[in-house]
């Protein structure tokens, strides 16, 4: 018997308490998602990715940089028009331009917020920006309470702000408190943290910041390391509640905290993260097709979650555990993300009862020496293909009972 999802979820995956927090799910796969090498979208396609991501649940879209170009303006538009039932984010530097475009290109949503950001990291002030930590403050200041004329909601970013003085870092969202910033993220822009630096960074600002209490906090993980996940979930231990991914993990360089991994995560273990977010799992695969097929971008065949392999079982031994019970080599329900089931793959590791189990999905019946044939055979099948599939496993089962029938 298959078992339910309820009845395969492990000690720590029950429901969410009521005392779990809600976190809410950023998505920028259509804005620094698209900034991946190669992955540029045509304002048509981010519309139709933008439904999906409605229907996945996702409680606020970045849907693109609106003074980047007008098919990008457009687009962002066109999103916050027709997505009634999420929230957009209209994306901008702390430049006054910048934020004219994204309020005007965000006028017609039903809810929306400002995203405006400036480097708070010394480097970035002395190379990139190449001004104090005061002039940063003051831009900061002053480019929040301007977007506040026109938007309620806003959220700053303090860009590289885990590379960033503790102290200076705690300024600055004072600062933008104190002009109306409604939601604080604090990227991690590098990918250069470590998790327990990461929650660190959140407990501290919290605690530090004046006004910290009335906002909501958000954290934004580079993959650099391949630690983004691991850092968002750091973040919510540190207090945040708004997590910032893709899908796919798509982003500049190695990526940002992936959709997928993160809301699996949280969803299976939800009791020990105290945790749950409002994603509907079900979407999750076709939502990470679509945005491959649009970018052109492949997923790695062992990527958690939505990678080919992620819940393929070739081992004999992890095989035999599986036909037995799900729960012995699988932690998570593919079929629950919309992914379809095809768990055990037949190579040279696979024994004779995963060969047996496949045959009998085919309505073939072996006695104990056809199946010893077929055994035998399969392996050396297994050698030449590593992966045989059922229509020559099939092959092989008539030949044995044909042979053995003559
Ligand atoms: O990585 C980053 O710091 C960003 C911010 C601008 C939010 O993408
Ligand atoms: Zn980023």
């Amino acid at each position: 018997m298959t078992p339910s999802h309820e009845t395969r979820i492990n000690a720590d995956t029950q429901a969410a308490s009521p005392a779990d927090k809600r976190i809410r799910i950023f998505d920028t796969t259509l804005r620094d998602g698209e900034q991946s090498p190669g992955a540029t979208l045509r304002p048509e396609q981010k519309i139709v990715i933008a439904r999906q991501l409605a229907k996945l649940g996702i409680d606020v879209i970045e849907p693109g940089f609106p003074i980047s170009s007008p098919g990008e303006f457009a687009a962002v538009q066109q999103i916050s028009r027709e997505l009634q039932n999420v929230e957009i984010a209209g994306f901008a530097r702390a430049i006054k331009g910048d934020i004219d475009a994204a309020v005007k290109a965000t006028t017609d949503a039903a809810r929306r917020r400002l995203h405006l950001f400036i480097s708070s990291s010394d480097i970035h002030l002395d190379f990139q920006l190449k001004k104090s930590r005061d002039e940063v403050v003051n831009i900061a200041r002053a480019m929040v309470a301007y977007g506040k004329r026109f938007v309620d909601e806003i959220e700053f970013s303090a860009m590289d702000a885990s590379r960033t003085g503790r102290e200076f870092v705690i300024e600055m969202v004072e600062a933008v408190i104190a002009e109306g910033a409604t939601v604080i993220n604090l990227p991690d822009t590098l990918g250069f943290a470590l998790p327990e630096e990461y929650g660190a960074m959140f407990r501290a600002v919290r605690a530090g910041a004046r006004g910290a209490d009335k906002v909501q906090f958000s954290a934004h993980c580079h993959n650099d390391l391949g630690l983004a996940v691991a850092n968002s979930l750091a973040a919510i231990a540190g207090g945040a509640t708004q997590i910032e991914v893709t899908v796919n993990g798509i982003g500049e360089r190695a990526g940002n905290c992936s959709l997928e991994e993160l809301v699996m995560a949280i969803e299976t273990r939800k009791a020990a993260i105290g945790a749950e977010t409002g994603i509907n799992v079900g979407e999750i695969y076709e939502m990470s097709r679509m945005v491959s097929r649009a970018m052109n971008f492949p997923i790695a065949y062992n990527k958690p979650i939505v990678g080919r392999n992620a819940f393929q079982h070739e081992s004999g031994i992890h095989q035999d555990g599986l036909l037995k019970n799900r729960n012995t080599y699988e932690i998570m329900d593919p079929e629950a993300m919309g992914i379809p089931r095809s768990m055990i793959v037949l190579g040279k590791h696979s024994g004779r009862h995963a060969i047996k189990h496949r045959l009998a999905e085919f309505g073939i019946v072996l006695n104990e020496e056809q199946l010893q044939d077929v055994y035998d055979r399969f392996k050396e099948k297994a050698d030449e293909l590593k992966i045989v599939p059922d229509d020559v496993l099939v092959r092989l089962a008539s030949e044995s009972t044909e042979t053995q029938h003559d």
